[in-house]
């Protein structure tokens, strides 16, 4: 009931609250204010792929609401044994009232969420869905325009297997956004993601071209090469390195335009960027923070209070 697997788990409706949410939860995200409302509690947090973020923040969400963290990863778990995805998730069902689940194979979300009775967040499988990560970048993006609402949007890079961009690209056009998607022709968008996103009504224009759309953009999402995801080395070398975003680049774009990345970055992102208004990356990954708590408290079933003091 209260799983996250894919966008198409939460209504435009259910977005909105999340997000409304995650902003009341702000002071208590940022340690001002200690909210207690998961405690006694238990998260698992299952990382059977490297994390920096969607690890860190769901540990933080959880704790700064008053709850306990069980975090599980291939090394130094009994994975390394050869132990089953559903023989662990069975122990996971026993040990914690919700989990989190990152898992190089796409489906593996899913297939948790069937093996087991308590809530799954799937914070990102192969190269499927990162829903979390959506629910954050909608966040940022609302933060910084107002609104969702007929939003330009460009994603650059690795649009074939680029997780992020496949939640996110569903959850904008479902707020009438416009998006414009720049990748090399062997990283395009999935055919049947842009199927689906011309059929919840998309404006999708597909381009190798980056700079001609910089200047009408409301949000450039900048996305790495995710070279651990290429059947071979070669391949990978062809497109690597083959979009770079610098602070020359957006001189000339809208002044509330946001550059947004869901990190970690490789050199598809200069660091000249940062220093400028558009850049907002590390703000998104803090937003992190209160929008997963938002997400435990649904998954938990436990009602975010209007106001916080
Ligand atoms: N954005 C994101 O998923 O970052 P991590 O891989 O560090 O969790």
């Amino acid at each position: 009931m209260g799983d996250l697997i894919t966008m198409d788990d939460l209504s435009n409706e259910e977005i909105i609250q999340i997000l409304d949410d995650a902003n009341i939860l702000l002071p208590v995200a940022r340690g001002e204010i200690y909210l207690p409302l998961l405690e006694g509690k238990v998260l698992g947090n299952l990382f059977f792929e490297n994390s920096t973020r969607t690890r860190m923040s769901f540990e933080t969400a959880m704790k700064r609401l008053g709850g306990e963290v069980l975090n599980l990863s291939s090394i130094g778990s009994s994975v390394a044994k050869g132990e089953t995805l559903y023989d662990t998730m069975q122990m996971v069902d026993g040990y914690s009232d919700i989990a989190v689940i990152r898992h190089p194979n796409q489906g593996a979300a899913q297939y948790s969420a069937d093996a087991v009775d308590i809530p799954i967040l799937n914070a990102g499988d192969g190269a499927g869905n990162h829903p979390t990560q959506t629910m954050l970048d909608l966040f940022t993006i609302r933060e910084s325009h107002g609104s969702l609402e007929g939003l330009n949007v460009m994603m650059v890079g690795d649009l074939r297997y680029g997780r992020t961009t496949h939640s996110l690209s569903h959850a904008l056009v479902r707020f009438g956004a416009k998006l414009t998607l720049v990748s090399p022709k062997s990283l395009k968008m999935p055919s049947e993601i842009v199927s689906d996103l011309k059929n919840h009504g998309g404006e999708i224009n597909e381009t190798e071209d980056m700079a001609s759309s910089i200047d009408s953009a409301d949000v450039i999402y900048m996305t790495r090469i995710q070279k651990e995801r290429f059947p071979d080395e070669e391949e990978y070398t062809k497109v690597a390195g083959i979009y770079k975003l610098n602070a020359n680049d957006i001189e000339g774009a809208k002044s509330d335009m946001i550059v947004m990345h869901p990190l970690p970055r490789v050199n598809e992102l200069h660091a000249s960027v940062d220093s400028t208004k558009h850049a907002k990356y590390f703000q998104q990954a803090f937003n992190g923070v209160p929008t997963r708590m938002a997400l435990l408290c649904r998954g938990l079933g436990v009602k975010v209070p209007r106001k916080v003091k």
